[in-house]
């Protein structure tokens, strides 16, 4: 693994395709005067100011973090990467967290609105009670493994979830698969329904009026697979759609490859939107359960 002075960069334990970045102590604290210029509203208010926190966190790091963390994702053996401080201090509280997230977000591309939230990024809480119309906050569900962005005209090249905080959880692990470890990849590509026009609608909290249409596979350019899927919300037009979807939804969930990975507080997980699925497992009851998370989703740097 490269070297780079002030970060611990290592195969995360769990999958050798995930690479765990951990920041050292001497890097966050270095970061707290730059990141004190901006308050949350000017970085929401004004994107050029996020291009600024990215420079000064890759700065640290002579610009070779911007370099490797592009190189994973780029690379379809890897695609993945785990980024988060190696400690966590009190310095480190839930501003400093969207700002790291944010200076992240920004040395790999550009992020898209996120409609739910209303600005270029969102903050959410799963707890124990839930109204909500999505999976995305229902606690005691499990999370099937989909791709982001199935239902948006932008294109999802990429997303970033940060854990902000937790309280009272058990269970709720990240799931991963990477496509090239799914042992029904081939035979569900190579069924020409897949490649069909799908219709994806979304739920009233997404705040999305429109519907799109695209196929569930696609090749690269190097004519590998790609995924865009998720169980909710595509709209199947017959029989012969519903019974794929069907078994798609089930080829996944009984995956035996899936990575299975307990994000640690303050910690941001990056996956490339194209080859790697995410879920979440469901959580252990608890009435005082309670984890927020930030999101970005977004397409790379020209
Ligand atoms: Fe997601």
């Amino acid at each position: 693994m490269e070297k780079i002075q002030g970060f611990d960069i290592l195969k995360h334990e769990k999958s050798k395709r995930i690479v765990s970045i951990k920041i050292q102590d001497e890097i966050l604290e270095k970061l707290i005067f730059p990141f004190n210029k901006f308050d949350i509203t000017t970085l929401e208010y004004k994107p050029f100011t996020r291009f600024t926190i990215a420079k000064n966190l890759d700065d640290l790091s002579d610009n070779k973090l911007s370099k490797l963390m592009n190189s994973i994702i780029k690379d379809r053996e890897t695609g993945c990467f785990i980024i988060g401080p190696k400690k966590i201090t009190s310095k480190i509280d839930d501003i400093f967290l969207v700002k790291l997230s944010t200076a992240i977000a920004h040395l790999i591309g550009i992020p898209n609105y996120d409609s739910m939230a209303g600005k270029y990024y969102a903050r959410f809480y799963v707890k124990h009670e839930d109204r909500s119309d999505s999976y995305l906050r229902k606690a005691y569900k499990n999370m099937d493994l989909h791709t982001d962005g199935t239902y948006v005209k932008e294109i999802t090249d990429w997303l970033l979830m940060t854990k902000i905080e937790e309280k009272n959880a058990e269970g709720g692990e990240t799931t991963m698969l990477h496509l090239d470890n799914w042992e029904h990849c081939k035979d569900l590509f190579n069924n020409p329904i897949g490649k069909q026009n799908f219709i994806w609608g979304s739920p009233k909290s997404k705040n999305i009026e429109y519907k799109v249409e695209h196929p569930i596979f696609s090749l690269d350019k190097k004519r590998r697979p790609q995924i865009s899927y998720i169980d909710q919300f595509p709209e199947p037009k017959n029989m012969d759609q519903g019974i794929f979807l069907q078994k798609l939804s089930d080829g996944l969930e009984e995956s035996k490859n899936k990575t299975i990975i307990k994000l640690s507080v303050g910690s941001s997980i990056i996956a490339n939107n194209y080859f790697w699925l995410h879920g979440r497992k469901s959580f252990k009851e608890n009435k005082n359960l309670s984890r927020e998370l930030l999101r970005i989703r977004g397409k790379f740097l020209q």
